[in-house]
């Protein structure tokens, strides 16, 4: 695994998803309580790519085509059997950097 540059930190805000191509991947990176968190943005339903305009409240993103939501801390659906990619992130110097 590589460490790649995703976006600056101040970028992420509290309350919506930040969509970044990192490695030719598309992902969404989102702050909860101050923790920064990568999820590849295809939802397991139907992998449609909408993820970065879901609602986004407490740690849980709800896709916006058929509402499976998902903790961008884990991965793991809170309402349905499926599971999100999630990826390493740290932040160094003010920059958002993602292990893919
Ligand atoms: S594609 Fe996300 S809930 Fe259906």
């Amino acid at each position: 695994m590589s460490a790649y540059f995703a976006c600056n930190s101040d970028e992420v805000k509290e309350g919506r998803g930040k969509k970044a191509v990192v490695d030719g991947e598309e992902i969404v990176i989102f702050k909860v309580e101050g923790q920064v968190c990568a999820v590849l943005n295809v939802c397991p339903h139907q992998k449609f790519q909408k993820l970065h305009e879901g609602m986004f409240e407490n740690g849980i993103v709800t896709c916006p085509m058929h509402g499976w939501a998902y903790d961008v801390r884990t991965g793991i659906s809170t309402n349905a059997d499926g599971r999100l990619k999630t990826f390493p992130v740290e932040i160094k110097n003010g920059k958002v950097f993602v292990e893919i």
